[in-house]
């Protein structure tokens, strides 16, 4: 797995990396394609990227007129629920950039499962003019177990190789959730991968040094097909990895 790596000494400097990685994703497709297609992450790590780019520092170098936010995956549950992830980039985004509303593609999480991954879907074909969709950049968080987006360890999701959308079932929460398949994720330009704190230290070396798919964890499959995977870590979720190992540390 021939990734970039960039672990940040500090968890300021790496709010301000992938803040900055992030912008700069974005004036280049909107230079290149005249538009940014951004699926963000859920989970708690991404809440200070989220917040740092609402800031006067940095909302004013994105054109979120022609930004455009979905999601990598969601929660079952209506969009004000606290365990919503359209409702933490709410809080800690949209409202407080001048993006409109009809740029924020949101997962339906309050409708039966099938039927949001359904919808979900139809508004990606109609975004990507029924192409596999292809964003520009996409975000993921790392579960401890190795999952990304809502693809869990030996979940049906995560050998979905032709639905761009699906329902997948959470055991450990007893939830159901609606998440991007590999295809889906593997078909991005970019793909930066978010962790951060000593609780995923085990988990990252696991997957960036035994890339093998024995076990099985589902971010080991996150091989981008012609896109680029940046792996932004600070040092606390970096500190078990060999120091052989390609990164650069800033
Ligand atoms: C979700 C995320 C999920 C998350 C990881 C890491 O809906 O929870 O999509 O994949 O990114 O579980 O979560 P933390 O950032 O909270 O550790």
């Amino acid at each position: 797995m021939m990734d970039t790596i960039l672990i940040s000494q500090t968890i300021i400097g790496w709010v301000d990396t992938v803040a900055d990685r992030i912008t700069q994703a974005a004036r280049l497709s909107i230079e290149e394609r005249g538009r940014f297609s951004l699926a963000l992450s859920g989970g708690s790590t991404p809440r200070l990227i989220y917040q740092r780019l609402s800031s006067a520092d940095y909302k004013k170098q994105i054109n979120w007129e022609k930004t455009y936010l979905f999601w990598g995956d969601e929660r079952c549950v209506p969009p004000e629920h606290p365990e919503s992830n359209f409702n933490m980039a709410k809080t800690n985004l949209i409202d407080h950039v001048s993006i409109p509303p009809i740029n924020i593609f949101r997962i339906q999480g309050e409708l039966p499962p099938k039927l949001a991954a359904r919808k979900y879907s139809e508004d990606l074909a109609v975004f990507f003019n029924s192409s596999l969709p292809q964003f520009d950049l996409v975000l993921l968080g790392l579960g401890d177990d190795g999952h990304i987006a809502s693809l869990f360890p030996n979940s049906s999701a995560l050998h979905e190789n032709h639905s761009w959308v699906v329902e997948n079932f959470k055991p450990s929460s007893d939830s159901w959730r609606i998440t991007l398949t590999l295809p889906v994720i593997n078909n991005a330009r970019n793909i930066y991968v978010l962790v951060t704190g000593p609780n995923k230290a085990d988990i990252i070396k696991e997957v960036i040094e035994h890339p093998n798919l024995t076990p099985d964890y589902p971010a080991k499959r996150i091989a981008p097909h012609k896109g680029e995977l940046i792996w932004l870590l600070d040092s606390q979720a970096a500190m078990l990895l060999k120091s052989d190992i390609p990164g650069e540390n800033f």
